[in-house]
């Protein structure tokens, strides 16, 4: 840490007092500390400590004159390299999520364009509330790190998870958070597609698949981790954006192949979408129930996305990556599929029931893979589908390090 600015946010909860222990051992490891105190964390540690601690002014109001010709907010925010909450309270957890701005703490945190990391701390129960599991869960997809409360007796007399972590294990932490990460892919485009397909039947009604787009979504966002510039074409989800990936959202097959030749050049290309292979000959109206007896539905085929990305040509992306999901034979199955559609690499699951992945893997949080190339197969073990990206990302960055 020797050398990092740390903006140490501290917010109004009785573990507030450990941000004290905690400025000495950030800076017992190199970094310099400035903070902010929120009108609730000025209630449990005062600014002369914080102060006296951190060697630094201490910041606590917005509309401060003296601060602001000292040092505007937006400048408070942008020199750091970066912005630690901790505790980090439910309330003001529920600020960053919907972007409030009232007090300098949340404008630093709307203002800054740095990394940002929390530390929460609170009751159980507002842990665990609905509402702070959401706003956690929108923090971590707007790309903001999350350190994990630890669980035991809480200051309130109750017991569960809710409580800072010991302040070595948050000093561990912030280094973590610090580190350069590696960014081989940086300045490479990647092609990301994810999702179901619909197929409109007629105006109300469509023919759609399992696909809950979580697998699609992890590899989006593990490839921009990595520096890709990574353009996510998603079918119908209820996922939340990756953070820094530009995604566009179609409905079916043919939006969904325009948009990918749309994106194109990319340098490689992962087809993760489950497209519908055929479409149905849509009624203009709605197909009535009447005398006539039951519809008969006319399948056309759909244009085969990854087949097209992988025709040769001045746009075929260096590396095209297909999925399978299979509910027999994936390997053949697989092996096959490269052939037929002219993929570098497919990535093959087994989906059906038998597969014995824990909560299935259509729709499920984990996966089982096997990636085929032309000469190997390698079968991954089960793990979490954010791990299954990381891994196949970092395969991505390695074949585009490759000389052509
Ligand atoms: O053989 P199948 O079509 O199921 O192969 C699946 C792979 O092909 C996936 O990568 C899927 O995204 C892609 N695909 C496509 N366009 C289609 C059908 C499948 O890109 N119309």
């Amino acid at each position: 840490m020797n050398g990092k600015r740390i903006l140490l946010i501290i917010g109004g909860g009785i573990a507030a007092y450990k941000a004290l222990e905690l400025i000495r051992r950030l800076r017992d490891r190199g970094a310099s500390v400035r903070c902010v105190l929120t009108e609730g964390g000025a209630q449990f540690v005062t600014p002369l400590s914080v102060a006296a601690l951190s060697e630094q002014p201490v910041y606590t109001d917005l509309f401060s004159l003296k601060d602001e010709t000292e040092m505007g907010h937006i400048q408070l925010s942008r020199e750091a390299d970066l912005l630690l909450v901790c505790p980090a309270t439910a309330d003001l957890i529920a600020k960053m999520a919907v972007g409030l701005a009232g007090d300098l703490a949340s404008t630093v945190l709307l203002a800054t364009d740095k990394p940002v990391a929390i530390v929460p701390a609170m009751n159980v129960r507002m842990w665990q509330h609905p509402a702070t599991r959401r706003n956690v869960a929108c923090l971590r997809a707007d790309g903001v790190a999350v350190m994990e409360p630890t669980e035991g007796p809480m200051a309130c007399g109750e017991y569960g998870p809710g409580r800072l972590p010991d302040v070595p294990d948050i000093v561990n932490w912030v280094a973590a958070q610090l580190e350069d990460a590696p960014r081989p892919l940086a300045g490479h485009k990647i092609l990301v597609t994810a999702g179901p397909t619909h197929e409109p039947i007629d105006p109300v009604r469509y023919i759609a698949n399992r696909s809950s787009g979580k697998q699609g979504y992890a590899v989006a966002e593990a490839l921009a981790k990595l520096g890709a510039q990574v353009t996510l074409v998603s079918g119908p989800t209820s996922l939340p954006t990756p953070a820094g990936v530009t995604r566009v959202d179609v409905e079916t097959a043919r939006e969904m192949a325009a948009a990918c030749q749309s994106a194109l050049p990319v340098d490689a290309a992962v087809c993760v979408a489950a497209v519908a292979d055929w479409r149905v000959e849509e009624s203009p109206q709605k197909i009535k129930k009447d005398a006539s007896g039951t519809p008969a539905l006319t399948f056309i085929e759909n244009p085969d996305i990854l087949a097209a990305l992988s025709r040769p040509g001045e746009n075929r992306p260096r590396l095209v990556v297909g999925f399978a999901a299979e509910t027999e034979n994936v390997i053949q199955h697989a092996k096959a599929k490269i052939a037929r559609k002219g993929c570098d690499w497919i990535v093959a699951n087994d989906v059906s029931p038998a597969s014995g992945v824990a909560g299935g893997v259509m729709g499920g949080d984990r996966n089982a893979v096997h990636i085929i190339t032309p000469t190997q197969v390698e079968s991954w073990p089960e793990a979490a589908k954010a791990d299954v990206a990381t891994l196949l990302a970092e395969r991505i960055a390695h074949a585009l390090a490759q000389p052509r």
